[in-house]
C-alpha cells in the first residue's frame, strides 16, 4: 500500500504557477531591492525556484522557527531557531513561507519582524489551507489553495520525512493515523 493517497499538485504545476508569481513580484518590487525571508525548512524549494524566476535586484535571507512537534497540528506557539543575519530597518521584506494552516506562525513572524521598522512586510506562501485558518493572515502572494488535509513534499515533511520529493501529495491518513 502506497504512503501516499494522491499527487495534489504536480511539478508542471508548481512551475507555472511560480513562473506567474514571479511576473508579479517583477512588477511590484522593481526599482526596491526586496529582501527575501526563506523560512526554514519548508519553503526551500520554492523559495529557490522562485527566485531564480526573477529578473530584479533583490537578496535573500533566512529565519528558522518552530511551531510543531513531530504532528499534524500546530501548537499555536512559535519560537525563533535561527533569526536573520541583517538588519531588516527601511528594507522592502518578503517572506516566503511553505503552507499557511491555522495563520499562528506567520500572524506571528509578522508581528515580530514589523516592530524592527521595514519599508513593507509581504507574505508569499506556496500553499494555504483556507478553512483551517483561526487567525486572519493576508497573503500577498499565493501559490495554491488545498483542502483540509496533510500534504508533503517539495519542501514539506511530515516529522521530517518526505521533503524531497519533487511535487505535493496527499499523505495518506494511515501514516499518522495509528
Ligand atoms: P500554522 O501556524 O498553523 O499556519 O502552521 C504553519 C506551518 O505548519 C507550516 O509552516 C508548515 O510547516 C506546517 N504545516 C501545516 N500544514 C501542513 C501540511 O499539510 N503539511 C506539512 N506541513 C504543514
Ligand atoms: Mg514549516
Amino acid at each position: 500500500m502506497s504512503e501516499f493517497e494522491r499527487v495534489l499538485i504536480s511539478k508542471e504545476e508548481i512551475d507555472r504557477r511560480t513562473t506567474a508569481l514571479a511576473e508579479e513580484l517583477n512588477r511590484d518590487y522593481a526599482g526596491k531591492n526586496p529582501l527575501f525571508i526563506g523560512i526554514l525548512k519548508g519553503s526551500i524549494f520554492f523559495f529557490s525556484d522562485l527566485l531564480q524566476k526573477l529578473q530584479i535586484e533583490a537578496e535573500m535571507d533566512f529565519m528558522a522557527i518552530s511551531s510543531y512537534g513531530a504532528g499534524t497540528t500546530s501548537s499555536g506557539y512559535v519560537r525563533i531557531i535561527k533569526d536573520l543575519d541583517r538588519h531588516i530597518d527601511g528594507r522592502h521584506v518578503v517572506i516566503v513561507e511553505d503552507m499557511v494552516d491555522s495563520g499562528t506562525t506567520l500572524a506571528h513572524l509578522k508581528e515580530v519582524l514589523a516592530t524592527r521598522e521595514p519599508a513593507s512586510i509581504a507574505i508569499c506562501a506556496l500553499l494555504s489551507k483556507p478553512e483551517r485558518r483561526r487567525t486572519p493572515v493576508d497573503i500577498d502572494y499565493l501559490g495554491f489553495e488545498v483542502p483540509d488535509e496533510f500534504v508533503v513534499g517539495y519542501g514539506l515533511d511530515y516529522a521530517e520525512k518526505y521533503r524531497v520529493l519533487p511535487d505535493v501529495r496527499i499523505l495518506d491518513r494511515s501514516v499518522y493515523e495509528k
